[in-house]
């Protein structure tokens, strides 16, 4: 069976990213030749494993993003402490987008900076998460704002463990995927899933080794993130990341149609791709509160100066900063989105 290695290429820090069936296996070779023992985090409902050659304990996080926070990074340094791990072992992340993240950001921060091995176990993980070393935990004020940036040594994405994701998260998976569509407009549905993981890997290697802090190009795989955080806090986290993502981009259309930077016939074809080609949902099932959401957008990461989005454009998909809550009210109107 294919075996597809993707290099993120970032000079001494490069590192494999390893997608294909069974791929677990080769995690031995994988590991930082100094590590002795292993600290393994994971959760309860992962239904993979890992057994690597050198001492591992398994350390078990809570499901859910209201467990990415820093008293779950609290509690990881205090099992890392009783283990007696050093900064010359190994930290491996087991698990989805939330679990590498927080097994990352406690990597990054235990000893000044402990190795980590991500093994992912979801679509959104394999094809973005566990790739490009972002780590962190969400606070009050919001979502990924406590973080590093923390590369691991390797990532492993193991299709096996796709055999049991539930359908539902799958999906989630889909929102990321299609995002790549829109930022190459690569037919990559068109690939089995094996090549389809691997090119979205080789998409997001690209432009993490160009911009690997975020100062660029990077921000471009935020496409219809800045909606996406609001609508899942807003939601407390009922909407999940991937489903948040899909009703993002069609807000990021309408919203640049609304700023007369697309047509109406471009904010039509988000909706075929992310609708109908991905079949994912273009609309929040609950309602919407617009202030909240507006208030948690201006909280956004990326808002340096202003309302910041990621709009598409006559030159392409690109960083816009300074929108107006005029645009922002049109978008949501014409998203036909129903208030609270
Ligand atoms: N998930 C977006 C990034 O890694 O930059």
């Amino acid at each position: 069976m294919t075996v597809s290695r993707v290099n993120v290429d970032l000079g001494t820090r490069s590192y494999p990213v390893v997608v294909g069936h069974g791929v677990v296996g080769e995690i031995d070779s994988l590991l930082p030749k100094t590590a002795k023992r292993a600290v393994i985090v994971t959760q309860k409902e992962i239904g993979f494993v890992v057994k690597p050659k050198i001492d591992s304990t398994t350390v078990l996080i809570g499901n859910g993003e209201q467990h990415k926070n820093l008293q779950t990074i609290e509690m990881l340094s205090q099992k890392f402490a009783e283990i007696g791990l050093t900064r010359n072992d190994v930290v491996i992340g087991l698990g989805g987008g939330m679990v590498t993240d927080v097994a990352g950001f406690a990597a990054a921060s235990w000893h000044r900076g402990t190795p980590v091995l991500h093994v992912s176990t979801s679509l959104v993980g394999m094809v973005d998460a566990a790739i490009g070393g972002k780590t962190g935990v969400n606070i009050d004020q919001g979502k990924n704002l406590v973080g590093a940036f923390w590369q691991p040594c390797a990532v492993v994405c193991d299709l096996d463990a796709l055999k049991t994701l539930p359908e539902r998260e799958m999906r989630c998976g889909l929102g990321e995927v299609a995002k790549y569509h829109f930022l190459t407009g690569d037919d990559l549905l068109a690939l089995e899933m094996p090549q389809r993981i691997a090119r979205c890997v080789e998409i997001k290697a690209k432009i993490v080794a160009a911009d690997e802090r975020e100062s660029g190009g990077r921000a471009l795989l935020n496409y219809g993130h800045t909606l996406a955080h609001a609508l899942e806090r807003s939601s407390n986290f009922s909407l999940a990341h991937g489903e948040a993502v899909a009703v993002g981009m069609i807000y990021a259309a309408h919203l640049a149609h609304a700023m007369q930077r697309i047509s109406q016939a471009r904010v039509e074809e988000h909706y075929k791709v992310i609708g109908q080609t991905y079949g994912l949902k273009v609309k929040p099932d609950e309602r919407v509160n617009r202030k909240e959401l507006i208030e948690l957008m201006r909280h956004d990461k990326k808002a340096v100066s202003g309302l910041t989005f990621v709009l598409d454009g006559a030159s392409g998909i690109e960083v816009v900063s300074g929108v107006s809550e005029k645009h922002l009210e049109q978008a949501f109107d014409a998203m036909q989105l129903s208030e609270k």
